[in-house]
């Protein structure tokens, strides 16, 4: 029943698509206005169109906020930064600037593709076995994903201060004054973000300094005010200081003082030595299409393009969008593709990652050619892997266009809903629980279920591998689409998905993103399908020895495209409040 509604919900509230219009603001702070939530419940069901730009993500009021920074005269960096930091105090629960993680870009000035890596890293004083018993056993106590030992060194402030440095355009401070505004008024909490907080009471009640924020409307969540002083005073000192705002002074020394107090490890030289990383992106083809996507420390990029290289042997049209044989084979295509995952991927800095192998086209053929349609192999020789619903997830995804050619594509997160549940005391920050995407040992489940080896055990300073994948596409040397989800272990077949069901099957952004995705990641060995799979396609697998789950959703697409001139947004349906840009005021 509970399933139900909450399915329900996420139906009702779906779809919060209006036109956008750019105009020029002036540069004198205005917020964007009072948002009432219920406009938005039932939502308008259509794609958002746009001759000027576009930006998508997973709340109304962080879109609006990217929205005024174009109209500002702003580009697609000054709104995803402002994006970035807005969804920090509208979206905590996966909104971050105590997290981490990917942009992908394309920069029409210099025609060029740009990706940054601003991933959490392992603090100095960790090390591989800090989560397993004296006996080598892993210990039980969610040290990795529960409090203070969950976090890593964040990345986000330094990760879109650097972005801020090599495109911005308009004044760091200017584009954090719309987050410092919904910190230090509050927003109202939308059903949605009400249900999220009661879900998450006992989480969110353990450490003092995170309940009396998150709590102080308890149990009447919904339609009251959130507001985050501390929060609205730690983004007043990065907006004046910069970087230096968060990982040096006073910012920093609390988070070092609490860390210490509480058993943590993240100190005040863990903070000062955060630097995020310019990576190549990787760029691939498919079908003609240009793929830019993200490297290690994510395996998304890697697996999306390795997964693509061997569809691109099918004729994925006549086999027919998710009939049994489709589902057979990218089925077996993920199983090829987490299986290279749990062994060979892990941060580049530390390990030899076979990034060309793994990519390379006749690699591909080689798999391939094991593929026998009709068929399952059973996944096997490792310890199963376990998924554990309960511990929900959370990650965020955001896009933005500009009118002139400049392109954003970013994931972030603290991993799980709401990190490790700890916030700094007298700063707002919650953290992260990133170290859980490290491997805890071999043969020992992350809270996705998926397995890794020495590739990604935990090193000082190393970076967890991750699942994120943002991506640009493009044709003919334009802008085709962005893509990119959170989901965990899901977010590299989701984002797939998006790209086969709008090159392979010419969907639109709607039905793109309405489309069921199916998941499988090797280990454990089960077939997922979102929401309901009818009985003759279920009898169908299942005469394939697929174990096949039904599962809610997952994952959440930000997705725009561009077509003859124009730009197209959709917010998914599966995690209310997202939408793409446009005019959600009267
Ligand atoms: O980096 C990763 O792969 C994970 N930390 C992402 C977590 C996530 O997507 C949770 N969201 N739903």
């Amino acid at each position: 029943m509970r399933q139900f509604t909450h399915i329900k919900i996420m139906y009702i509230a779906c779809f919060f698509i209006f036109a956008l219009s750019i105009e020029v603001t002036t540069k004198d702070f205005q917020p964007i206005g009072t948002v009432n939530p219920s406009k938005y419940i039932p939502a308008q069901k259509k794609i958002s169109e746009s001759k000027n730009g576009m930006v998508t993500t997973q709340h109304f009021i962080a879109t609006r906020v990217g929205e005024k920074i174009l109209n500002q005269g702003g580009n697609a960096y000054d709104a995803a930064i402002a994006v970035g930091f807005t969804l920090a105090v509208v979206l905590p629960r996966a909104g971050n600037i105590g997290g981490g993680g990917f942009m992908v870009m394309h920069d029409s000035a210099t025609n060029k593709n740009y990706s940054i890596d601003y991933r959490e890293m392992a603090p100095a004083k960790s090390f591989t076995d800090m989560y397993l018993n004296e006996d080598g056993s892993f210990n039980t106590r969610k040290l990795s994903t529960f409090g203070y030992l969950a976090s890593g060194v964040p990345g986000t402030v330094a990760g879109l201060w650097e972005v801020h440095q090599k495109f911005g355009s308009l004044d760091w401070e200017l584009l954090l004054e719309d987050a410092i505004h919904y910190a230090e008024n509050g927003f109202e909490i939308t059903p949605y973000m009400g249900d999220m907080l009661t879900k998450y009471k006992e989480k969110l009640s353990y450490f003092e300094s995170t309940k009396k924020i998150f709590m102080k409307n308890n149990p009447d969540f919904t339609g009251s005010t959130l507001i985050q002083k501390d929060l609205a005073n730690t983004l007043k000192i990065i907006a004046k200081k910069g970087k230096d705002g968060f990982y040096k002074g006073e910012v920093a020394q609390k988070i070092s003082v609490q860390m210490q107090k509480n058993g943590g490890f993240i100190t005040e030289d863990d903070l000062i030595a955060y630097r995020p990383q310019w990576r190549k992106p990787l760029i691939s083809n498919y079908r003609n299409n240009k793929i830019i996507t993200m490297g290690p420390p994510s395996s998304g990029g890697i697996h999306v393009i390795q997964m693509l290289n061997i569809l691109e042997n099918h004729d994925l049209k006549e086999i027919g969008h998710n009939t049994p044989a489709y589902i057979n084979l990218l089925t077996e295509v993920m199983k090829y593709a987490y299986a290279d995952r749990s062994k060979h991927l892990g941060d580049p800095d530390f390990f030899n990652v076979p990034v060309s192998e793994i990519i390379d086209k006749q690699y591909a053929a080689t798999i391939n050619s094991k593929i026998k349609l009709g068929e399952s192999n059973p996944s096997s020789n490792i310890l199963p892997g376990s998924f554990n619903d309960n511990e929900s997830i959370e990650t965020t995804h955001f896009s933005v266009a500009d009118k002139n050619g400049n392109v954003v594509s970013s994931t972030y997160t603290l991993n799980s809903t709401f990190g490790s549940g700890v916030t700094i005391e007298g700063t707002g920050i919650l953290m992260n629980n990133e170290m859980d995407d490290f491997s805890a040992a071999p043969g020992i489940p992350n809270q996705f279920g998926l397995l890794g080896a020495k590739a990604n055990e935990i090193q000082p300073k190393k970076r967890p591998l991750s699942s994120m994948t943002p991506t640009i596409v493009m044709k003919n040397e334009e802008l085709f689409f962005t893509t990119g989800s959170p989901g965990g272990s899901r977010i590299i077949s989701a984002v797939l998905q998006s790209i086969i069901n709008i090159i392979d099957f010419d969907m639109n952004l709607e039905e793109a993103n309405e489309a069921k995705r199916i998941h499988h990641q090797w280990q454990p060995d089960i077939l997922q399908i979102e929401l309901s799979l009818n009985d003759e396609i279920k009898n169908e697998l299942q005469k394939l020895n697929y174990d096949v789950q039904v599962i809610n959703p997952a994952t959440c697409l930000q997705l725009i495209m561009k077509k003859n001139n124009t730009f197209y947004g959709y917010g998914d349906f599966r995690r209310p409040d997202a939408f793409a840009s446009g005019d959600i005021y009267d």
